[in-house]
């Protein structure tokens, strides 16, 4: 393990935590808090959400086995602690989906026209996917080995490619908020510094994320036991 790995991680978690904070201050402080009415306030659910989700624990779960490697953790909390990251992390998706359908529905404003939202609806998929097809092959004890760590590089490889649209579907979602908000953006008032700063974080904590995942060969090594791997 690099000696940089305890320091990346740190930096992953403040950058992560950062975004959240950002996010949550701009929608509680500058764009009326939050409720749930079907009105803007139940749409600043929406963001806050969707990025401690998507982005936060998402990533954090996708770090979980580098974490514990060499750690002397049972297997069974890892594996409990990445799967309960990941079951937040759908319950606080499928929140914050709702809260953006029930605003839009509420004030008569179409759905699923935008770019964002098209992306997002592909990244949830996706996402959903890789969770369905990670609990069967992983998880649940039918999987031989080989399919195990044939399956295993995809798995990673999708997990890094799924945290990015997620970022980038937030890049979009954070632009078009900032749009339609009403500031007059090329003054930089305090709200788009907190947009521009939360979109930075969220690039610096995902980059930091991939990097810690692909560097940090040892749980995916060519010369790891996969018939107890998860
Ligand atoms: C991975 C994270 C995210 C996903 C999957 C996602 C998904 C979606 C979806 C599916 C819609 C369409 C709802 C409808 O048509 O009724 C939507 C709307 C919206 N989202 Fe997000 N979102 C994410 C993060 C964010 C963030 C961080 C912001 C920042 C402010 C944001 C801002 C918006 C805005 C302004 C709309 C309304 C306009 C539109 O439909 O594009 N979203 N989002």
């Amino acid at each position: 393990m690099s000696k940089l790995f305890v320091p990346l991680v740190l930096l992953a978690e403040l950058l992560g935590l950062v975004s959240c904070i950002l996010i949550g201050l701009w929608m509680g402080r500058y764009l009326g808090g939050f409720a749930w009415d079907g009105s803007s306030q139940e749409f600043n659910l929406h963001p806050l959400l969707m990025t401690v989700s998507m982005v936060f624990l998402y990533g954090n779960a996708t770090m979980i086995y580098r974490i514990f490697t060499g750690v002397d953790v049972p297997r069974i909390a890892v594996k409990a602690t990445h799967a309960g990251a990941l079951l937040l992390a759908t319950i606080m998706m499928s929140v914050g989906l709702t809260a953006v359908f029930q605003n839009h529905n509420a004030n008569g404003i179409p759905n699923l026209y935008s770019l964002h939202s098209w992306l997002g609806i592909t990244t949830v998929s996706m996402f959903l996917l890789q969770l369905v097809l990670g609990l069967g092959i992983f998880l649940l004890p039918f999987a031989s080995s080989q399919l195990r760590a044939s399956y295993l590089s995809s798995h990673v490889f999708f997990g890094i490619a799924i945290l990015s649209m997620a970022a980038a579907t937030c890049l979009i979602g954070i632009l078009e908020k900032i749009m339609f908000s009403g500031i007059k953006y090329s003054d930089l008032p305090a709200p788009a510094i907190i947009a521009n700063a939360a979109g930075l974080t969220i690039v610096g904590f995902v980059i930091t994320v991939a990097y810690i995942l692909t560097t940090n060969k040892a749980a995916s090594s060519p010369n790891r036991n996969y018939s107890n791997l998860h």
